[in-house]
């Protein structure tokens, strides 16, 4: 049995057949081919696979991607490409925040969607940001920083 799903992703209009419980990041990265959206735990503990669910960060692995049925998703591919990165992106780049790369698309991910709501947050507004989200390689204050830094590039 299948289910016929329309979402927007990207900001493109896109209609599939899918099996009713696959998981939105399956969706996204197996048959749309969006590969930028990590899996690691697959239980919702490491924030990976997080995308944008109408302009909120969702854990998509753990979300029917029937759930998204008629709503918008962006992924890291949609923030900005390589020539034109979202301000979280460069600033990561630039300031060391990522090494293996694995955790960034879903930090970048909740970031972006904290300086969406909130254009100056705090240390604390950012730790509570990206509390869903584990990084195994740097420390978490590289990335605390670039999000800094994003926020001010991101104002000016
Ligand atoms: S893969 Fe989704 S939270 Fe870890
Ligand atoms: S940069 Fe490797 S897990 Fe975060």
């Amino acid at each position: 049995m299948t289910a016929t799903i329309r979402m927007t992703v990207n900001g493109k209009p896109v209609v599939l057949d899918i099996n009713p419980d696959e998981m939105l990041a399956d969706v996204l990265r197996e048959r749309l081919g969006l590969l930028g959206t990590k899996i690691g735990c697959r239980e919702g503990e490491c924030g990976a696979c997080t995308v944008l669910l109408e302009g909120q960060p969702v854990v998509s692995c753990l979300l029917p991607a029937l759930k998204a049925n008629d709503r918008s998703v962006v992924t890291v591919e949609g923030l900005g490409p390589p020539q034109d990165p979202h301000p979280v992106q460069e600033k990561m780049a630039l300031m060391g925040a990522s090494q293996c790369g694995y955790c960034s698309p879903g930090f970048v991910m909740s970031a972006a969607a904290l300086l969406d709501e909130n254009a100056s947050p705090s240390v604390e507004e950012i730790k509570e940001a990206i509390t869903g989200n584990l990084c195994r390689c740097t420390g978490y204050a590289k990335i605390i920083l670039a999000i800094r830094e994003a926020a001010r590039a991101k104002s000016h």
